[in-house]
């Protein structure tokens, strides 16, 4: 697709992907960088509400002086959504090890028994009464949580949740999913909160923030449980490539497209005291060995 001379470039819609050329640079779907499909979306879509609302504030406050020309890219954080979208239908092959993320029979073996440790691990967790689990994702640890008790499973992307509803349906097994940004303020206190693979997508400054939110879905005493990757180089794709800088990762999809997103692989130690910091005890943080890292405590002042 072509730009007419001297107007606005194309660019790739960040919710669906599909090229888009704007009229002008400051038309609302340039602002926004999302195809006016997408942007109709805003009423059932928290992401493209919010790129919306933040194209509507852009196009009435221009600098004075300039003429906006280009959409602002993306940041890092707001590349998660659309990736992990686009990903729901390969998300799985991750723990399962197909296709790309085929490492041999020596490797795998190694990742199968991690996770198989991890997975008792989530098990011997104290949990019940009403549990909340943040960017859940295709509800990979959702099935056992609904086992524990009332499991209440957010993620801000839909398609991931649509998968992790089939997998508790094949499991005969109830929870509420719903869309919800992790970085939402709790509504209410609940006994029980979990997240897997999201603490290493919440960028290093904001790490204090994102616990605090945590300790906020609690009553006092609740536990909070998350499991987050290791720095492994056969965690990952065969074919990873190098991010532009520490603390990112550069992900590709099957159909060649690529997003660079937050992933910040914290030490035992910085993450232990983290926690502790923000208001919880009993905090332990331990690994599996090369793959995982497991970390829970309990909400101070415990009852
Ligand atoms: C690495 S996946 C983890 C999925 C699942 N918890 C698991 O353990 O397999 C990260 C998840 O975070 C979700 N996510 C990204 N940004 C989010 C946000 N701001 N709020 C809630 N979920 C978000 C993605 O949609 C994705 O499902």
């Amino acid at each position: 697709m072509t730009s007419p001379p001297g107007g606005p470039r194309p660019f790739a819609c960040l919710w669906c992907g599909r090229t888009w050329q704007p009229r002008a640079s400051d038309d609302l779907e340039a602002h926004a960088r999302l195809c006016p499909d997408c942007l109709g979306r805003a009423g059932e879509n928290p992401f493209v509400r919010f790129r919306l609302r933040a194209a509507l504030e852009a196009r009435a406050t221009p600098t004075a002086g300039s003429v906006p020309t280009q959409p602002a890219p993306p940041t890092h954080e707001e590349e998660l959504v659309p990736y992990y979208e686009a990903r729901a239908g390969e998300y799985d092959d991750w723990y399962l090890r197909r296709g790309r993320y085929a490492h041999g029979p020596v490797q795998d073996l190694a990742w199968q028994m991690e996770l198989d440790t991890a997975t008792t691990w989530v098990d011997a967790l104290p949990l019940g009464g009403e549990i909340v689990e943040l960017a859940a994702g295709t509800g990979w640890w959702s099935a056992l949580l609904a086992t524990k008790g009332e499991l209440h499973a957010y993620d801000a992307a839909s398609a991931p949740l649509d998968r992790a509803r089939d997998r508790l349906l094949a499991h005969r097994l109830r929870a509420h999913l719903h869309v919800r940004d992790a970085w939402a303020a709790p509504d209410r206190a609940v006994d029980a909160l979990f997240t897997g693979f999201w603490l290493s997508h919440v960028p290093r400054p904001r790490l204090a923030e994102f616990l605090a939110i945590s300790r906020a879905w609690l009553r006092p005493g609740g536990t909070f449980a998350l499991i987050d990757s290791l720095l492994d180089p056969a965690s990952g794709t065969r074919d990873r490539a190098e991010p532009s800088a520490p603390d990112l990762a550069l992900r590709r999809l099957v159909d060649g497209r690529t997003f660079t997103i937050p992933k910040v692989f914290y030490e035992p130690g910085e993450l232990a005291a983290a926690i502790g910091a923000a208001g919880f005890g009993d905090v332990t943080v331990a690994t599996t060995g090369r793959f995982f890292l497991l970390a829970s405590g309990r909400a101070w002042p415990a009852e």
